[in-house]
Order: structure tokens, then sequence, then C-alpha cells
């Protein structure tokens, strides 16, 4: 649980005049969940697209397992806001795009669809398609896509800013036992300050632009959590008050 995963050192990254990252720099501990909070514009999809090099930084190194990370050689799951299962694959098959555009031979990519499907329960719909399924299920494909490949790290960008409260709760709940199972490494986006205390390890509040850091919480509350506890809503409070974007 200690050896480092990520390091990113002295991350910048700007778009023209406007500095959006300015000499970010933290780690992330193998098998560990973090948050990061930050207002809107404040760069966390910059930094996930500078993570997964979509985009090219200005200066600093993000470090993954100790070499600069490079999605070509080594296994990223990034799981957008704006979620999609391929609507012309079923769920089987949507799993296993994931798996082939990773080079998967064909033996494997049958094995890691089966183990991924009854991960996340959807043995009875893998034939179905995206326009048949729920919207937690369509959630599910997602996500089984995602730890199928058994990824190094997982990145997720506000997944569920969209969903409605108890859908929500429920995938979270699926998505921390899925973690916990795999003990995949995950760097999780949000702006949501509940959800942040519900699902880390530790909880990185950003600040606005040029954004930096702002401060490192440890999340050492029991799970199960419970969000009507008193330490939950404790934390939720601390954190809330570190928080003065407006
Ligand atoms: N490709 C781009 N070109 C110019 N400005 C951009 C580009 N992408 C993002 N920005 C700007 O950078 C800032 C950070 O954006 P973003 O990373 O999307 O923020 P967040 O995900 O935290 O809401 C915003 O001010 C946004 O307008
Ligand atoms: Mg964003």
């Amino acid at each position: 649980m200690n050896r480092e995963k990520v390091l990113v050192t002295d991350l910048t990254k700007s778009f023209g005049d406007l500095l959006v990252l300015d000499k970010i720099s933290f780690n992330v501990a193998e098998g560990e969940f973090l948050v990061i909070v930050g207002p809107t514009g404040c760069g966390k999809t910059t930094f996930l697209n500078s993570l997964t090099k979509i985009l090219d930084i200005d200066s600093g190194s993000i470090l993954l397992d100790g070499v600069d990370v490079d999605p070509g050689k080594q296994n990223l799951a990034y799981i957008l806001q704006e979620y999609s299962a391929l609507p012309w694959l079923n769920v089987e098959q949507n799993i296993a795009y994931g798996l082939k555009i990773k080079g998967f031979n064909k033996e494997l990519v049958a094995e890691r669809v089966e183990e991924a499907i009854s991960m996340v329960n959807l043995e009875k719909y893998r034939n179905y398609y995206p326009s048949e399924l729920s919207a937690s299920m369509l959630q599910r494909v997602v996500i089984a896509r995602a730890f199928a490949t058994k990824p190094d790290l997982l990145l997720m960008d506000e997944p569920y800013g969209q969903l409605d409260l108890n859908l929500k709760y429920k995938l979270e709940d699926e998505l921390l036992s899925l973690w916990q199972k795999t003990g995949t490494t995950v760097i999780f986006i949000t702006h949501n300050i509940e959800e942040a205390v519900y699902l880390s390890d530790r909880i990185l509040v950003m600040t606005n632009k040029p954004t930096q850091v702002k401060t490192e919480l440890i999340n050492g509350l029991p799970r199960p959590r419970n969000v009507a506890s008193k330490d939950f809503v404790d934390l939720r409070n601390q954190v809330t008050d570190l928080i003065k974007w407006w």
C-alpha cells in the first residue's frame, strides 16, 4: 500500500497566456484511492489529459511506476464524465473492446470478459445493447470495461456528476467494492465534497487558477462509511471550510 505509484513534480500547463496548472506536486501510493476536488475550471480535466498525454505539458514531470508515464506502454483506464458504451456493440463486446484495443490475445480477452461480467453481475445481460440497458447497467458496463484490463491506474473524471443521488450512491459502492477486490490505484476527480469524503483515502483540495494544491487531507474514516455519522459530517464540514472557491 505504501509503494509510490504516481509522482507528479512541478507540473505546469498553460493555454496561451492562461496559466492553469502552476507547479503542481503530489504523489499517489499503490492501491490508494485519491480524490482531487477543485472548482470548475481549475484544471482537473487538464491534469488528467496531461497524465494521459492527450495534452503536452509545459514543464515538470509525471511518473508512473518510476518512469515517465507512457499510455502506449502502460495500462491506463480513463472514465470520463460523458461516459459511453459503444451503441453498436452488446455488453460482452463493449467489455471486450477495451481489451482488444490494448492488444490482448483472443483467449485472454474471453477470460477477462467473463471475469468482468461476473464482477458487475451482468451475466444475464451479456447480449443486450446499450439502448436496452438502464443508466446504472450502462455505468457498470463502462466500469467493467475499465477493470477488465487490470489497469495500472484508473482515472475517473466526475463520472457520476449527472446521475441522480440514489444511483450515484449505488455506483459508488460498486466502485469501492471493485477497488477493494482488485487493489487498483485510483485518481478520482469531483467537485462534490460529500462524494470526496465518501470515497477517498486522501483528498487533494485545489485552488482557483493559477492552480496549486491548497491542502491535502488524509481520510481515515472506517469503511463502509455512513454519510450521517458525526465523524463523516465533521470531515465534510472541514473540507467545506477549506474550500473558499468563491
Ligand atoms: N484546449 C484548451 N484551450 C484553451 N483553454 C483551455 C483548453 N482546455 C481547457 N482550457 C481552459 O483551462 C482551464 C481548465 O479547464 P479544465 O481542465 O477543463 O477545468 P476543470 O476540469 O477543473 O473544470 C479553463 O479555464 C478552461 O477554459
Ligand atoms: Mg473537468
